[in-house]
């Protein structure tokens, strides 16, 4: 299918809309949900799409159904616009990744790219159009269950991740094949929330949206993300879906985004709920002149966007500002050839769910993302011919957790849990023991995903004194406990906030009923919060996260060594909930020599720093080269520092480079991230790793100036495998 030119596109955009009624252009704006587990409210939706008054649908996941419906908006209503079907693909449809948090935590955009390229495929193969991710939000604050499928505190990494993405998502072009349109979301700052509490308003300076928030939504357009979806939450008094400044201002007038808007999940009709609006009428004017192009209405409930003929008719929006809206969605469908292809071909989806290369990337992806946190005496990596080895915890055996939180396509008999890796990757006289150890409690306040829309697979209930009894005799009697501990999947993501860092339930009691064992144990955290084991000390630990359908291959893999630990964390692990929020990216401050003194009951650092992460060999590096020790600003100078593989395997290691601004026209933070670059090198190898420091890295948006500068000043530079690299020269920005 050949690419129409724009003028193509506008030409034909221009002969729709000249035939379309107020009403059909107020339903090319709406999008439904559209549950298949709620067959009264898909009836309804049939009647809107028949009646001209849906331009999109979501949650709709199965190919014949997407097809169906389709066949009814091009053959049944009176214009046959195709609907644009979006859905949350977050880290795959069927073949489930890692989530989105770990594979930032590979500091490996090719992971991330390669990831969402199959996810992509998959999503596309059942007639899908559109995603909404990646999920760019920044956050400090590890109680947001959010955290989960963002890319962590760092708006470097965040951007990396997010560019990367949008490119695995779409392709080349906005209709490439086997490819959707990206939707970062959500617009703006939701990670700020109050105290980590999902859904609660966010105050965010300009300094900290600048500098922080935006970042990865300005590098997730200039990959070309086609869509942005706007945030439910108040950012600084004005709900994010009706601040006009943040959608037009800052979105079109500053970034020159020509994509289009939609709105989180009833954000528009929400604007009354923030008492913002007056009432549904006023709400739908208000997103619109805001400069929101499309309703994600809410589900089971009434479009707000419904109202906009009226609005017309009574003169609140022009037909000017309708027509504009109706375009940018006209534009997406043209670009994605639903008018010349609009139905799905059920055969290719089939076989597409089904690519075992797929299942391989998703493999990768986990062994690349997990974090070696601590390894005393080396323990790991295990031999395949460990004796014996229990396997103990709610996580270990549990396909549903290893997969994560938003995932709803999964087959749960293809997920390979920790347990079953183990068992398939020890060897044949290794004797492999499994109890669950303790019940996964259950959520104080239900999740939204736990509705019988949303159908989940059920906790698996034990007797807790008679497993944790039966996990210290498994551990007695073995060589090596292997624990799997952490947080369920709809305890973190959506919804999903949480006032502690604990391990839920009497996991904890576990653990240290292991610990005192004796055994040597090695913990396999699987959450995404950065946990507080209460000074439990195994011999080894490693962060998991959630990894996907290949979780429990990888994992062993990992274990006994047939593959290398090379991720890092994506923020500063703190000590305790008290510490947060705990960027490493701090202000100086006047007194930086009790900066970790900042609390008199404890120390302010954190347990483990941001971009911390071992291996099962060792690094060093020579102080970093500099290709000058002044430029002018506007200039780019080039550091270069060689990085040595000291130990016995070949592994990976994330060089990363920091700044720290010295003086100018605001404070900057007593380090920032400024590059990094994840590389194999064999035992005894060196390499020489460059990164560029000029204007893009350098400038800033000045709290002092109003604007984005790049100062007269003095830079100091360190280099290092985690955030305390010691900076070890500097240079001169001068004119
Ligand atoms: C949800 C989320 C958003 C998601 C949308 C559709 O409530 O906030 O991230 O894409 O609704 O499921």
């Amino acid at each position: 299918m050949t690419q129409m030119t724009d003028a193509e596109i506008r030409a034909r955009v221009d002969n729709l809309l000249a035939q379309m009624s107020a009403e059909e252009k107020a339903g090319q704006l709406t999008q439904y949900f559209t549950f298949s587990r709620a067959p009264d409210e898909v009836a309804r939706v049939e009647d809107e799409v028949r009646a001209g008054r849906a331009g999109s649908l979501l949650f709709v996941s199965k190919a014949e159904e997407i097809d169906r419906l389709q066949r009814i908006a091009v053959e049944q209503s009176r214009l046959g616009i195709p609907l644009l079907f979006g859905y949350d693909v977050i880290h795959g449809l069927r073949t489930i990744l890692p989530v989105p948090l770990a594979v930032a935590a590979s500091w490996d955009p090719a992971v991330a790219e390669e990831g969402q390229a199959v996810a992509a495929a998959e999503a596309r193969a059942i007639g899908l159009h559109w995603t909404f991710a990646p999920m760019v939000d920044i956050t400090r604050d590890p109680r947001w269950g959010r955290m989960i499928e963002g890319a962590g505190e760092d708006p470097v990494l965040g951007s990396a991740m997010a560019a990367a993405q949008v490119r695995g998502f779409q392709g080349a072009f906005i209709g490439a094949p086997g490819r959707v349109i990206a939707g970062p979301k959500h617009f703006a700052g939701y990670g700020a929330a109050f105290g980590g509490r999902d859904y609660d308003e966010a105050e965010i300076s300009d300094n900290e949206l600048w500098n922080i928030y935006l970042p990865p939504f300005k590098a997730a357009l200039d990959a070309g993300a086609g869509n942005v979806m706007s945030a439910y939450m108040g950012l600084n008094g004005v709900p994010a879906t009706g601040n006009r400044w943040l959608l037009t201002d800052v979105l079109r007038e500053t970034w020159g985004f020509e994509g289009f808007v939609v709105t989180d999940a009833g954000a528009a009709a929400d604007l009354a709920t923030h008492h913002y609006a007056a009432d549904l009428g006023d709400a739908a004017v208000r997103a619109l002149d805001a400069g929101v192009d499309m309703e994600m209405a809410p589900p089971f409930g009434e479009a707000a966007y419904r109202t906009l003929p009226q609005a017309l008719a009574a003169g609140r929006i022009t037909a000017a500002q309708l027509d504009t809206a109706v375009r940018r969605v006209l534009d997406a469908k043209l670009r994605m050839g639903l008018f010349e292809a609009p139905y799905v071909d059920l055969g290719a989806a089939a076989a597409m769910l089904a690519a075992p290369a797929h299942r391989a990337v998703a493999r990768r992806a986990a062994e690349r993302s997990a974090v070696l946190l601590h390894n005393a005496g080396g323990l790991l990596p295990l031999s395949r011919d460990t004796g014996s080895i229990a396997v103990i915890g709610p996580l270990a055996d549990s396909a549903r957790d290893t997969v994560g939180p938003w995932v709803f396509e999964q087959d749960d008999n293809e997920t390979v849990t920790v347990l079953a890796g183990i068992r398939a990757a020890a060897g044949p006289a290794t004797r492999v023991d499994y109890t669950p150890g303790v019940t996964m409690p259950a959520r104080l306040h239900k999740s939204i995903f736990e509705d019988d829309v949303h159908a989940q697979t059920q906790r698996l209930v034990v007797d807790d004194d008679i497993e944790i009894a039966n996990s210290v005799r498994l551990a007695r009697a073995a060589e090596v406990a292997v624990l799997v501990l952490g947080e369920a999947h709809i305890m973190i993501g959506e919804h999903a906030s949480r006032s502690s860092l604990d391990l839920p339930g009497r996991q904890q009691e576990l653990l240290e009923a292991v610990l005192a064992t004796g055994t040597p144990v090695v913990l396999l955290i699987m959450t995404g919060r950065p946990v507080d084991l209460k000074g439990a000390e195994p011999a080894a630990k490693m962060m998991i996260w959630y990894p996907g359908t290949r979780g429990g291959e990888a994992v062993a893999n990992l274990l006994f060594g047939a593959a290398v630990p090379g991720g890092k964390l994506p923020y500063n692990w703190p000590r305790n909930i008290g510490q947060v929020p705990l960027p490493y990216a701090q202000l100086r401050s006047f007194r930086p020599d009790w900066a970790q003194e900042r609390y008199w009951n404890e120390g302010n650092a954190p347990l483990y720093p941001f971009g911390y992460g071992l291996s099962y060999t060792t690094f060093s590096y020579a102080a970093p080269r500099l290709s000058a020790d002044r430029i002018a600003p506007g200039k780019t100078l080039e550091v270069t520092v060689d990085v040595t593989n000291t130990g016995p395997v070949t592994g990976d290691e994330v060089v990363q480079l920091y700044i720290h601004q010295r003086y100018g026209s605001a404070a900057r933070p007593v380090r920032e991230l400024k590059g990094f670059q994840r590389v194999t090198l064999a035992p005894g190898e060196t390499r020489a790793v460059r990164f560029p420091l000029g204007p893009g890295e350098l400038s800033y948006w000045s709290a002092a100036r109003r604007d984005r500068v790049q100062d007269e000043t003095c830079i100091d530079v360190g280099v290092g495998g985690d955030s305390t690299a010691p900076f070890m020269t500097s240079f001169e920005v001068a004119g």
